[in-house]
């Protein structure tokens, strides 16, 4: 699930499948038309349905295991060559409101053996690739894929085995030499393309938060502090609804700052119902494919495909389901997409004055460029302002 994690997006409830899930009327569209994004909507392409870590509260382990589902697979080069196409052609595409393509979901991309194909084929369409890692292994990137790279996020759990280790698993040692030597070929290959380290807050590492926040800063790169959570929308619906089963309860209440969750999702019940999700707008699509709901849902409550459903029938399909309004309902849906927010977040832990402030102003700077984008969304001449401003940024 993409860093909405940092603009902040979940996973769903109801194990019930979506109601037209197999038909989807009929598919009328062939992959020549164009797929298109909605007004705020982003493109997340599930290039890797596997990882390698056991983070405990990522929809890959728990949601599949709830499921009893086989570990995913690869997307075919040529299924993520045809969805490029159909997306090329959209609006969306072509005005370059939506340039950069996220090429993770709920897997490690950097697992992908084709990693090299799927940038060359955004890079023959003139688009972007944002990838998360945990940066357990790195592919041989071709240098001049390289700058095809927008963003990357540098996931984290812990900088000691001990602490890494109860999430992630395996060796902190080599994840970070593997960063750094990622790092090091990035910044002769490609300067531009941003880099951030996303720190996961649990209850048993906050004493590494500031040691984290000065690795990042001694390394030229962002730092994203964002609070745990269970990242399984199913998960976090329960948890909304005190329907979590209680050996996950009480795992998720030594590890994660659950009660918190709870609280801070419970304040977006009130107008829960009425909330007009904007991942409505996103497009998803797992590694076999299918439409998810959004970012955090599996594929039991698929919309479609993407080589064949059109937009309006996605997002219409979206709303009617099920599993939205019951999110929506629980407030877990407006919550996910304000994840940023102090009320969300925690207090930071007391660090030294100097590194408080500075992260401070990055991280203000941050959220306001994201509430800025949110607001000029809504706004009715929002999206003329953010064609001029890109028109700008691509002068
Ligand atoms: C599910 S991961 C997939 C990509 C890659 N494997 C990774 O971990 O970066 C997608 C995003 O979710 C974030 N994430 C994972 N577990 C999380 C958690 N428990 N709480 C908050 N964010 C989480 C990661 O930092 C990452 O940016
Ligand atoms: S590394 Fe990423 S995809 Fe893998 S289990 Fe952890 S959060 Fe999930
Ligand atoms: S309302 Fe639907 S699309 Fe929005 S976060 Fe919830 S499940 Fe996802």
């Amino acid at each position: 699930m993409p860093p909405e994690a940092i603009h902040g997006l979940p996973k769903p409830l109801t194990l019930h499948p979506f109601p037209n899930a197999a038909d989807h009327r009929a598919c009328a569209e062939d992959a020549s038309v164009a797929l298109e994004v909605g007004q705020s909507g982003r493109v997340i392409i599930e290039i890797a349905g596997v990882c390698q870590a056991k983070c405990p509260y990522c929809a890959q382990n728990s949601g599949k295991r709830r499921r009893q589902e086989k570990t995913g697979a690869y997307m075919p080069v040529d299924l993520f060559r045809a969805t490029i196409s159909r997306l090329r052609k959209s609006e969306a595409f072509m005005n370059r409101r939506v340039d950069r393509v996220y090429l993770y979901n709920w897997g490690e991309p950097f697992l992908a053996p084709a990693f090299n194909e799927y940038l060359e084929i955004l890079r023959e369409n003139g688009l972007y690739a944002v990838i998360s890692s945990n940066f357990q292994k790195v592919p041989d990137i071709r240098e001049e894929n390289l700058p095809v790279i927008n963003e990357v996020l540098f996931s984290l759990s812990g900088l000691t085995d001990e602490t890494y280790g109860r999430i992630h698993g395996g060796s902190i040692e080599k994840v970070l030499a593997n960063f750094e030597a990622f790092r090091s070929k990035l910044k002769r290959q490609s300067p531009k393309t941003k880099l951030f380290m996303s720190w996961h807050r649990y209850t048993f590492n906050e004493h590494e938060f500031w040691d984290a926040y000065r690795y990042a800063r001694r390394h030229d790169i962002g730092f994203i502090p964002s609070v745990a959570f269970l990242n399984d929308l199913v998960e976090l619906v329960q948890a909304a609804g005190d329907q979590l089963p209680e050996h996950r309860k009480q795992d998720a209440q030594r590890d994660i700052f659950f009660d918190h969750m709870v609280e801070s999702i419970g304040s977006y019940k009130e107008n829960g119902t009425a909330y007009a999700c904007p991942a409505w707008d996103d497009v998803v699509i797992d590694e076999k494919g299918k439409l998810l709901l959004c970012c955090g849902a599996d594929s039991q409550s698929a919309v479609g495909h993407a080589l064949e459903t059109t937009f309006d029938q996605m997002r219409q399909d979206k709303i009617d389901s099920p599993l939205c309004k019951v999110c929506k309902q629980r407030g877990v849906a407006e919550w996910a997409h304000n994840n940023f927010h102090d009320g969300n977040q925690r207090a930071w832990p007391p660090g030294n004055k100097m590194d408080v402030l500075r992260l401070r102003l990055t991280y203000t700077r941050l959220r306001i460029k994201s509430d800025i984008r949110h607001a000029l969304n809504r706004f009715a001449f929002g999206e003329t302002i953010l064609d001029v401003y890109r028109k700008l940024k691509h002068a």
